[in-house]
């Protein structure tokens, strides 16, 4: 749906301020793609894909508010009119993934010489990314970062408009950001459940990991703009919210009045008409009891904790830069598990970190065993250029870190499938997400654990919570039946 602005005056400058600047050329693009629509006898489309993480997702619906509100139409189809991709680098796969893409794309933009090209996120923050694009994928038309994805409708309109810009790649990639832009168009994927961005960037440089070169460093919103947007957010039907940062724990800190992230939790729990919350990521480092206590006395705080293990051996964790032992994550986990005996636990594991020993990895395992996660992302230790961990000496070799990573693996699910089991039988809310693409008549949700449940439903039932018998354990979801 095209929203019209119509108090604009056009003939002036555009503004110096945000967000209206970036108003001031969504209208200057709105004008050209009714004139466009109407040349061609068609709409305009546009194609964003999206990698990585729920930061990037919630990147990636502030892009399509943009394009959606300058009225392209959404599509999955890569033959679009414009085509994005919003980029991961956390691993060598992610950004292997990309460049597959835009190798295809250069068949598809021969078919249609005026697709435009973009390309946004983690990767394009990499330097050695974007000289790599700059002369092998010569066919991208804008290059833009983390940073500044709410110039996204400035830079198009100077693509569109600057008949100079039209030969060239425009690249705007900042280093680092202190500003956040609020108040831009957000086309959310989901009606009934949204992320909430609550801080940016990252201070904790753990030794492996690319994100705080290219995401810059920490800021955290005010907890009156979050409140204010999740406020909005209900009175739109959103009844779930997840608060997205790198490390919540931390939120607030920095802030001019300084407040934890407990405190924002109590904020957010308050909110009429929010039915679940939950949040990520929590790094075990900075949990506090303050926040063990605000979960367990919340209804809406989901029983449910995402708490990054990386690994189980002290000597790891110190080089990892992690700020933990294996001895204080499991005192943690003893301690949250007493608090909210119900609660399930999840983690990010990471598999032949450089010098990691076979002592080393029986502490991971050791871990995974006493801690008896709901489930757990397994990674293998990808080396990230520019990171302390990419120079460290003695990386682990290829089929050791294999045999690992299939052996943690395989318990991780027996774990998981045994967890599924002892879920089965009981009556849990479920809000439903979609329906079952696979099978008719069947709509699928999520508990409060976060289970997918399946069960006879229909369309009419999607963003509802009901309560739903989980009959049938399947591994790691069930099978359920309504209740009346
Ligand atoms: N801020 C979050 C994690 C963000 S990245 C946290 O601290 O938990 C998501 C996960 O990717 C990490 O938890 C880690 O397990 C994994 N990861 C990060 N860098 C990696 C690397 N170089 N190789 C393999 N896995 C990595
Ligand atoms: Fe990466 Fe560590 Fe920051 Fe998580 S906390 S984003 S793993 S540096
Ligand atoms: Fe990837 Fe960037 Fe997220 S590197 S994991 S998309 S913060």
């Amino acid at each position: 749906m095209t929203k019209i602005i119509e108090t604009m005056d056009m003939t002036v400058a555009p503004p110096e301020t945000e967000p209206e600047r970036q108003y001031y050329f969504i209208r200057k693009l709105q004008i050209w793609m009714e004139e466009r629509k109407a040349q061609l006898g068609r709409p305009l489309t546009a194609c964003v894909t999206t990698f990585g993480c729920q930061m990037n997702a919630r990147d990636s619906e502030k892009i399509l508010g943009i394009l959606q509100m300058i009225g392209y139409e959404e599509t999955d189809q890569e033959e679009a009119d414009l085509v994005l991709y919003n980029t991961c680098t956390v691993r060598e796969n992610a950004n292997l993934k990309v460049y597959g893409h835009l190798g295809q794309l250069k068949r598809y933009k021969k078919q249609n010489p005026e697709m435009l090209t973009m390309l946004c996120g983690c990767m394009m923050q990499e330097k050695t990314v974007v000289d790599k694009i700059k002369t092998s994928y010569r066919n991208v038309d804008i290059i833009f970062g983390t940073h500044n994805i709410f110039k996204f409708a400035e830079l198009l309109a100077m693509r569109v408009f600057d008949a100079s810009a039209k030969k060239r790649m425009i690249v705007d990639v900042w280093k680092d950001t202190d500003a956040i832009v609020e108040e831009l168009p957000i086309e959310r994927k989901y009606s009934f459940k949204s992320g909430v961005n609550i801080m940016f960037g990252c201070n904790n440089f753990c030794s492996y990991c690319i994100v705080p070169y290219v995401r810059g460093r920490e800021r955290s919103r005010e907890p009156e703009e979050i409140i204010k947007e999740i406020k909005e957010l209900v009175a739109d039907g959103v009844v779930e919210i997840m608060l997205l940062g790198q490390n919540v724990n931390s939120y607030g800190k920095n802030l001019e009045h300084p407040i934890t992230f407990a405190q924002l939790l109590k904020q957010v729990d308050e909110i009429e008409g929010l039915e679940r919350i939950r949040f990520m990521t929590s790094h075990p480092k900075d949990l506090s009891d303050e926040l063990i206590d605000v979960m367990t006395h919340s209804k809406k705080v989901c029983r449910q904790l995402h708490l990054p293990l990386q690994s189980g051996s002290s000597r790891l964790l110190k080089i990892m830069n992690r700020h933990y032992t294996k001895e204080s994550y499991l005192e943690l986990v003893a301690k949250i598990k007493k608090a909210m005996p119900d609660i399930a636990l999840t983690t990010d594991i990471i598999v032949g970190f450089p010098g990691e020993t076979e002592e080393d990895f029986e502490d991971t395992m050791d871990v995974v065993e006493q801690v008896k996660y709901d489930s757990a992302f397994t990674f293998i230790y990808s080396k990230r250029t520019g990171t302390p961990a990419a120079a460290m000496e003695d990386q682990v070799p290829e089929e050791v870190v294999k045999a690992r990573f299939d052996r943690l693996l395989k318990r991780i699910q027996e774990i998981s499938a045994e967890k599924t089991q002892a879920g089965a039988g009981a009556v849990e809310d479920v809000l439903v997400e979609d329906v079952n693409k696979q099978e008719e008549g069947y709509v699928t949700g999520r508990t409060a654990k976060n289970y997918l449940v399946h069960f006879p439903g229909d369309e009419s039932m999607i963003g509802k919570i009901v309560p739903v018998k989980l009959c049938e354990s399947k591994g790691f979801y069930y099978y359920g039946k309504v209740v009346e």
